[in-house]
């Protein structure tokens, strides 16, 4: 079985250290992924190519199956990205996660539709491209006296604010994009975020991800630190029921990312399931739960 391991030119390893290339400051989090997969697929006779998903089609197609791995990139590029999946699964190849759920994924608009189906999410206020009144209005809808606007298509907080009543954007300013704006919770500085990993539909770890002190992402490139927890089992039902309303067939690979409520409960953050990282050092198991389902599924 013959693995394609998806990656932008912010995560590929440089081919000679002599070319150069900048890497993402947080481009040690592919290694660590691949280093997880790589062995647990050769051990089954597998193997696992990094590529550029940029790279002309007919490189992308040379596999039994083609993971999204680290495309942490295809927000700047969203059409074409979800052209060169569906494109390659047209050619015969699997790719996990499904380019359907993927293009699913892409919008955070979905986080609505779970809301409707009954998920505890965060409250949100949807607007096309919100202004300063947008802003100032969410304080009173929310009753809150701070707000985090995000793109409905962006990843790792990239063109994320957070505004509060004595920091509010200028007059003119605009988000530039389809945006959701949420209350500020203070439970990702309490707390933190928990994310909840499954492999196949079925549980393999959990981490608690907390944000640099006077930070509120809790993304490694904002020096968030991450910790392997062992949830309740009310918190593992909680992310299960997300992971269950996902549309289509179940996922290869999700994480749920969610923040604790008032009540106790779990609100979800996100789920995510075209390209997450999944924390392989804090689930030791990932590797080999990876590549039995890929191979149960090349079957
Ligand atoms: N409503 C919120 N309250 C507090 N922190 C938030 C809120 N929404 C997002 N964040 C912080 O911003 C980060 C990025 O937001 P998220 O919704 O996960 O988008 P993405 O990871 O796709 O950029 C979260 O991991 C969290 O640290
Ligand atoms: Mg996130």
């Amino acid at each position: 079985m013959k693995i394609g391991f998806l990656a932008c030119p912010g995560t590929m390893p440089p081919a000679s250290a002599a070319t150069g290339a900048k890497r993402r400051g947080d481009a040690y989090e592919h290694d660590l992924q691949v280093a997880a997969l790589r062995p647990a697929l050769e051990e089954r006779g597998g193997s696992l190519t990094e590529i550029d998903w940029h790279s002309p089609l007919e490189d992308c197609v040379r596999f039994d199956l083609v993971l999204l791995g680290t495309v942490w990139d295809y927000q700047d590029h969203a059409d074409s990205f979800l052209a060169k999946i569906e494109a390659i699964a047209a050619s015969g190849v699997m790719v996990c996660n499904a380019p359907e759920l993927v293009r699913w994924n892409i919008d955070k608009i979905y986080l609505k539709e779970l809301a409707e189906n009954g998920a505890l999410t965060i409250p949100t206020v949807w607007s096309d491209n919100p202004g300063y009144a947008d802003i100032a209005g969410a304080f009173d809808h929310f009753e809150c006296d701070r707000v985090v606007a995000k793109l409905r298509v962006s990843g790792g907080a990239e063109g994320q604010h957070s505004f509060s009543r004595d920091h509010m954007p200028a007059r003119d300013w605009r988000m530039g994009g389809g945006a959701m704006i949420q209350p500020f919770l203070p439970a990702i500085q309490e707390e933190g975020e928990l994310s909840f990993i499954f492999i196949d539909g079925a549980f393999s770890h959990a981490i608690l991800k907390t944000a640099a002190t006077g930070e509120y992402r809790i993304q490694s490139l904002y020096g968030g630190q991450e910790t392997q927890i062992t949830p309740s089992d009310s918190d593992i039902a909680a992310a299960l029921s997300v992971l269950s309303s996902l549309p289509g067939d179940t996922p290869l690979y999700a994480r749920i990312d969610m923040l604790r409520a008032d009540g106790g409960g779990l609100m979800v953050m996100e789920a995510e399931v075209i390209e997450p990282f999944l924390y392989p050092v804090q689930g030791p198991d990932l590797g080999a739960r990876m590549a039995e389902a890929i191979a149960a599924r090349l079957k």
